[in-house]
């Protein structure tokens, strides 16, 4: 039984590994880490970003050539492509507000405003072109969840954004959806090599107090 870590551990030591060995995912290890990716939170609890798992070798061979090629895509058992859904917000939000009034979450009113207050907010968006960025928001951080879980649970990840999204809508079959949009690939499955941390500039070049550039003291 592997001791897990504590989650500062496991974000220190996560890695981004380019081999895999071929060893298939249980199904039960991939609805793990893949339930993290619906638990992560989203703007305005829109949830405006869905998973493809891509398992299938043929699937797979024709992802990796969509990626340039590159060899993880090949080589790990399952490569997940996060998708940003621009216009999700535009059908009916009745189960996502029915569903936080039943937890206790939201009341009615609330329910009520989020939904209209919502829209107002995406159709400022829409208006501003900026519909894709923010589902791509939504989706990143869905695809941060499961990098973390994946990595909780063993696994190592290889996050991409190397690839010809529209070769990689044909792959998943969202080739004539202009509201989806392909937010970023990740290969999941178990390493087959060992990376060194690359590093990274100092904090003090990251985090700021205050102003931007202004030290943190
Ligand atoms: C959004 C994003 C896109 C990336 N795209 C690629 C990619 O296409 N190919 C690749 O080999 N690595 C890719 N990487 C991995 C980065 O090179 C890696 O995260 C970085 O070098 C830091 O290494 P670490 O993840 O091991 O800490 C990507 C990472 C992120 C976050």
């Amino acid at each position: 039984m592997r001791t897990r870590l504590p989650l500062a551990e496991t974000i220190r030591s996560r890695r981004s590994v380019r081999r895999f060995r071929p060893d298939p995912l249980p199904d039960s290890l991939l609805d793990e880490i893949l339930d993290t990716a619906v638990e992560a939170p989203s703007s305005w609890n829109f949830q405006s970003r869905s998973v493809v798992a891509v398992r299938d070798p043929g699937n797979r061979e024709a992802l990796a050539r969509a990626a340039n090629g590159q060899r993880q895509v090949r080589e790990a058992p399952v490569t997940l492509v996060f998708v940003a859904e621009t216009d999700s917000w535009r059908e009916a939000l009745d189960d996502i507000c029915g569903t936080a009034v039943r937890n206790g979450a939201w009341n009615d009113g609330c329910a009520r405003t989020t939904a209209t207050a919502g829209a107002g907010f995406q159709d400022d968006l829409a208006a501003r072109g900026l519909l894709r960025e923010y589902a791509v928001k939504d989706a990143m951080i869905a695809a941060t969840y499961v990098m973390l879980a994946a990595a909780d649970a063993g696994l190592g990840t290889s996050p991409m954004n190397g690839w010809d999204e529209a070769e990689v809508k044909k792959v998943i079959g969202a080739e004539h959806r202009d509201d989806l949009a392909a937010a970023l690939l990740l290969s999941v499955g178990r390493p087959a090599e060992r990376r060194a941390h690359p590093g990274r500039r100092p904090r003090g070049h990251t985090v700021f107090g205050e102003r931007h550039g202004r030290a943190l003291v």
